[in-house]
């Protein structure tokens, strides 16, 4: 975790570490231990912008069930008992108070009634005050769980609220049969408490190494667009996918499904990644082995962002717009260039890219079609060290 935080201050910068949220991973005792047993993990809250980061408060519902009661069939729903007095002197707030079967009540010694009578009296008309079961005791004020705000998040965030890693190993063993066992799973609960602080519905949460599925599948369930990553095809394979098209389906009963009211719909494309076209050193950068042919045409569609078509006939390979890319796996000279600009129709602009580009084949392009251009690769396909548009 120290090493992470430090390495995380240089990516976004001191100044936006948000804080470190202890989350209770393990519940139960363990005795063997050689030293110390390690029961908890951390989460490092950082944003892109401190000063303009806004995070949504947790739903009171989520954290103190226990407080709230109805004993008497309030239709407003559960709520808890909150003191009517206060210890500063308040110049309306001394008077008596008649309960339900005449007995007489006012705040003793050093404190005062918090309200003014006639809020008193308007509480007590709403039903918002509580004389205990009998009615007879001295009266509290109502506070419905409906009608109180959110709660600041913590840094301490326990089992019970968020779940702990044996709730996470159930939910993924309930998903699949037992002879898929995923050994390292988080608990729905916390990734929806990270994900309903930090993103609003329709926002888009990335977790790059998927494993179960977990991030991706309860931000489906939440209503958020998701982006993930799995290295091993064998572990997308036999969890990642199976788990998102078991949440698509509605299939997935478990975890946060009845909190949210989550019923299945939606949908997501698998893609498989291909290693990286491109290798740095020493400042410089270099096309991989891999990258020649028709996977040199592709790979430098995709990065300059037009659509492939490889059986696009001729000598273009995409499109994007009115723009048409061309691709020579070897220089463009100026046999290229004329072929390429002749086969241009009216309002067309052809993108160039090579290995490399005679002068005469640059000067030839600029005075036959002044929108187009020729590109170097792999040097202008990449700028200080990551790809470009
Ligand atoms: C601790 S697990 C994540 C568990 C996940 N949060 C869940 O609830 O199931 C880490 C996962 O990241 C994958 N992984 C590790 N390095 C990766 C990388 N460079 N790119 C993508 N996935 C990676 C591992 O194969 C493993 O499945």
């Amino acid at each position: 975790m120290a090493y992470c935080r430090v390495l995380m201050d240089e990516i976004f910068g001191r100044g936006n570490f948000v804080g470190t949220v202890v989350w209770q991973k393990i519940h139960a005792r363990n005795n063997s231990a050689q030293h110390l047993s390690s029961v908890h993990d951390y989460l490092l809250v950082y944003a892109r912008s401190k000063s303009d980061l806004v995070l949504n408060k947790i739903d009171r519902t989520e954290l103190s069930d226990q407080e709230f009661w109805n004993p008497d069939n309030d239709p407003r729903g559960p709520w808890r008992r909150s003191d009517l007095t206060a210890s500063h002197a308040y110049e309306d707030g001394r008077y008596e108070v008649v309960g339900p079967h005449g007995d007489v009540f006012s705040p003793r010694g050093n404190r005062w009634w918090s309200c003014s009578r006639e809020t008193f009296d308007a509480l007590r008309e709403d039903n918002r005050i509580w004389w205990g079961k009998t009615g007879r005791t001295f009266p509290f004020r109502k506070r419905f769980q409906s009608e109180l705000g959110g709660l600041v998040p913590t840094t301490f965030w326990t089992h019970d609220e968020v779940g702990d890693n044996r709730q996470a190993k159930t939910e993924v063993t309930k998903l699949f049969d037992r002879s898929r066992i995923f050994s390292t799973p988080k608990p729905e609960a916390l990734l929806k408490r990270v994900i309903q602080i930090a993103t609003d519905p329709g926002d888009v949460v990335v977790d790059v190494f998927a494993g179960s599925g977990t991030t991706a599948a309860v931000a489906h369930k939440m209503g958020r667009r998701w982006v993930t990553a799995e290295i091993l095809e064998e572990t997308a394979e036999t969890f990642t996918r199976p788990r998102l098209e078991k949440v698509v389906a509605g299939d997935d009963l478990g975890g946060i499904t009845k909190t949210v009211g989550w019923e299945g719909g939606g949908g997501f494309r698998s893609l498989k990644a291909s290693p990286s076209a491109f290798d740095f050193a020493d400042g410089r950068v270099f096309l991989a082995d891999w990258v020649e042919g028709e996977d040199f045409a592709a790979v430098v569609a995709a990065q300059l962002g037009f659509m492939y078509d490889s059986a696009d006939g001729g000598p273009f390979c995409g499109t994007k717009g009115r723009a048409r890319l061309a691709v020579v796996d070897g220089v463009v000279d100026e046999v290229v260039a004329r072929g390429v600009i002749g086969r241009l129709d009216e309002g067309e602009r052809a993108v160039i890219v090579g290995r490399g580009a005679t002068p005469e084949a640059q000067s030839l392009i600029a005075e036959l079609s002044p929108g187009s251009k020729v590109l170097k690769a792999p040097r202008d396909l990449v700028r200080r060290g990551k790809a470009v548009r």
